[in-house]
């Protein structure tokens, strides 16, 4: 008997076969776990709408390290949330700041741990914008614009001093027009040469960050970010601002959020060759969590398909919130 169709099941009868010729495998080498640190003693918070996420005081952070570290997830991003705010966010590039005493403390805790540095001012400026405002009142309300030339010189400040403080990457996500040529000469200058920057290229302005301006405490005060982040419906723009980061010196790429934007990062991937970074972002972690919580879904298999969705898409690193449950997860034998 002739057959006229192909037995696609012959490769998926057992796992043992369907663990050969799997694609895509998932690895706790390509996670990096986000951390949340902020001033004060003692502190282990809460965060509402992440749950399983916290905010730490520096002494306090020393489980959490131990547990990435334990897990082999080879980098964390440090976000700060300050005591002080004002209208330039002067506690980004300060000395003491929040981010740089948490650099430092990792650094000489974990040394082999990489530190990535989140760069950008919305988490310590009053007004919670990325970069500096020229406000003014309009029918009695207040509105602002947000100057990009003025925010780049702030911004390089704040990368200088994360790596003067011992940050291994600085990830800039101001998504101010000429960010990482500034960042990058500004590197330079102060001999830091050999420090990589991972763009925050496409950033769309995306609901799905409600979740991680609670945690920051960076909502916008007036307006929104709409002139600098990204339309969600733009795909080929997203082809402009990563080839400007390619010619200005990024050394590599990242698209967030991921999951609703899997298309643009397969884009990215195949027309750029720097390593592409997905970032699964606040509200994709909440989403999640929130059905699992009300025993909806499968967390496990849910998670490690969403990631390895990223990675089949073309990701070579996962910026996730669930970077730790993951790992745990592959480390038993996962999927
Ligand atoms: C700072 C920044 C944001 C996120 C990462 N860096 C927030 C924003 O742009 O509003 C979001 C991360 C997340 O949602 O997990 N600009």
């Amino acid at each position: 008997m002739s057959l006229s169709f192909t037995r696609h099941r012959r490769l998926r009868q057992s796992a043992a076969i369907r663990s050969m010729v799997r694609e895509t495998v998932l690895t706790p080498a390509d996670f990096i776990q986000p951390i949340y640190v902020t001033y004060g003693e003692g502190v282990k918070q809460d965060i509402k709408s992440m749950p399983g996420v916290y905010r730490f005081s520096l002494d306090m952070l020393e489980e959490e390290l131990l547990e990435i570290v334990s897990l082999n997830i080879p980098a964390v991003l440090l976000f700060g949330i300050p005591e002080t705010k004002d209208s330039v966010g002067s506690s980004a590039y300060a000395d003491n700041g929040i981010v740089q005493e948490a650099t430092r403390l990792i650094k000489s805790r974990y040394p082999d741990l990489l530190v990535i540095a989140d760069t950008c001012l919305c988490e310590f400026t009053d007004h919670g914008h990325c970069g500096m405002v020229h406000t003014y009142e309009h029918d009695g309300e207040l509105c602002g614009d947000v100057l990009n030339d003025e925010s780049l010189e702030l911004l390089v400040k704040t990368a200088v001093s994360q790596a003067q403080a011992g940050a291994d990457i600085i990830a800039p996500s101001n998504m101010m027009d000429g960010f990482v040529q500034a960042i990058r000469g500004g590197l330079d200058e102060a001999g830091f040469s050999h420090i990589p920057i991972m763009s925050y290229s496409v950033k769309y302005a995306s609901a799905f960050y409600g979740p991680f301006r609670e945690a920051a405490g960076s909502a916008p005060q007036f307006g929104d970010r709409k002139t600098y982040q990204m339309d969600p419906a733009n795909a080929r723009e997203a082809l402009r601002e990563a080839e400007s980061d390619v010619l200005e010196g990024a050394d590599m790429l990242m698209v967030k959020p991921s999951l609703s934007y899997l298309d643009v990062m397969r884009t990215l991937k195949d027309q750029f060759d720097l390593p592409l970074v997905a970032y699964n972002v606040s509200g994709e972690y909440a989403m999640v969590k929130a059905a699992a919580l009300n025993g909806w879904i499968d967390e496990k298999a849910m998670v490690l398909e969403i990631l390895t969705s990223m990675k089949r898409a073309g990701a070579d690193m996962i910026i996730t919130y669930s970077a730790k449950d993951a790992a745990k997860w592959l480390q038993d034998g996962g999927r």
